[in-house]
């Protein structure tokens, strides 16, 4: 074969692989939105809520669920009329570090994103005036926004600033991944420590999946069939971003399926097998995309090594609903 066996990374190359890798050690938050433990439990509370929609059934968790990797395991998302959305319900995981969010980038801060899902008729289908209304109405939210917000109201701001600051702590925690880049040999198996030679070589995955949380934040055209221009509808005129979606992160990825903005992709092998040969030709494809030279060893590895990006969560984030009176 012309393109004979690839040469093994050497130890050094391995190790600086690994290193950019490295997970960080402290969550940042924002200069206008800083941590504290009194805005964590209430936004954790709102996100829980199911105030924060207008018939009072759903809440940001029955989207974005801990249990399907904080998004809903569906192809995509379901509103609370039932009706269809037109993408896939995506983690909240490790958005602390996030750029821009949606699928398309149509919001600068996750303060800025809150509010969209309460009000839009096709999600949460709430009004802002009625939500405060209702906060303020029940006395253990007059409580806790006095706690995080000291002086303040209870008004679209604060409620933002509060969610916000729950899903900056939704983060990743150490997985079997982690520990191998630390040094534990016996972390993972032969086949994923092949797969993380794939995925950063041959596979091109670290093209854009880079970083400890595995993207680039970057918008691409990967070549998926579906119609949704992504990206392309937002900022218009550049062609390159036609069909171009946010790179999604892939920590804890195998707990999430079905995959891409249109949930169209059932299984991780399926994954592999669109980047190999089964993309979309088309003048916006990204340039990263090209036919891959993966064996039938290749990909398994690949697979192995993206199932150990799984961990449990830093924090048991569960619904706490202790905060009072329900709506009635
Ligand atoms: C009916 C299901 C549903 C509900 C309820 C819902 N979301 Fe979402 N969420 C989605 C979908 C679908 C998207 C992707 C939409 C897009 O990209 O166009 C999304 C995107 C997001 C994102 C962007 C993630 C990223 O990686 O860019 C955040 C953050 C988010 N939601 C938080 C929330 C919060 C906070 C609430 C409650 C106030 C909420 N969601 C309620 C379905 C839902
Ligand atoms: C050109 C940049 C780029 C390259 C190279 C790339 N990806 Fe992706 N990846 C993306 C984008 C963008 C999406 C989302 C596309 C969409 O939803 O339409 C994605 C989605 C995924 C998903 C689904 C995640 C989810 O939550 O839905 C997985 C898994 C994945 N990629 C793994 C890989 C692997 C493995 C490789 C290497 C074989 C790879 N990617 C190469 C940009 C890239």
């Amino acid at each position: 074969m012309a393109c004979a066996a690839r040469a093994e990374p050497t130890q050094a190359e391995l190790q600086a692989m690994k290193a950019s890798y490295e997970r960080p050690k402290v969550v940042p938050f924002p200069k206008n939105n800083p941590f504290s433990p009194a805005k964590l439990a209430l936004g954790q509370q709102l996100f829980y809520d199911t105030r924060l929609s207008g018939n009072g059934a759903m809440s940001c968790a029955s989207c974005h669920n801990q249990p399907h990797a904080w998004g809903d395991g569906l192809p995509t998302g379901v509103g609370s009329k039932g009706n269809r959305l037109g993408r896939r319900s995506p983690t909240i995981l490790n958005l602390a570090w996030a750029e821009l969010l949606f699928w398309d980038g149509r919001a600068d801060t996750l303060e800025d994103q809150a509010l969209g899902p309460i009000q839009n008729p096709d999600e949460m289908n709430q009004t802002l005036p009625a939500l405060v209304a209702d906060l303020n109405k029940t006395p253990a939210y007059k409580k806790a926004f006095a706690a995080a917000f000291p002086g303040e109201a209870i008004a679209p701001d604060t409620i933002a600033k509060a969610i916000a600051t729950f899903e900056r702590t939704v983060v990743s925690g150490t997985a079997p991944f982690d520990r191998w880049i630390e040094g534990d040999e016996s972390a993972i198996d032969a086949s994923a420590k092949r797969g993380f030679v794939v995925f950063n070589t041959t596979g091109h995955c670290a093209a854009c999946h880079s970083s400890w949380r595995f993207t680039d934040d970057s918008f691409q055209d990967i070549g998926m069939r579906s119609s949704d221009k992504g990206r392309g509808a937002v900022i218009e005129g550049v062609a390159q971003l036609s069909f171009a979606f946010k790179t999604p992160g892939l920590r804890n990825v195998a707990e999430r399926a079905p995959y891409m903005h249109d949930g169209s992709i059932a299984t991780l092998d399926d994954v592999v097998a669109h980047y190999v040969d089964g993309f979309v030709r088309r003048p916006s494809l990204s340039p990263e995309i090209h036919i891959l030279p993966l064996t039938e060893r290749d990909r398994a590895d690949l697979v192995a090594f993206l199932k150990t990006l799984s961990s449990p969560d830093s924090k048991a984030s569960g619904p706490n609903l202790s905060t009072g009176d329900k709506k009635s």
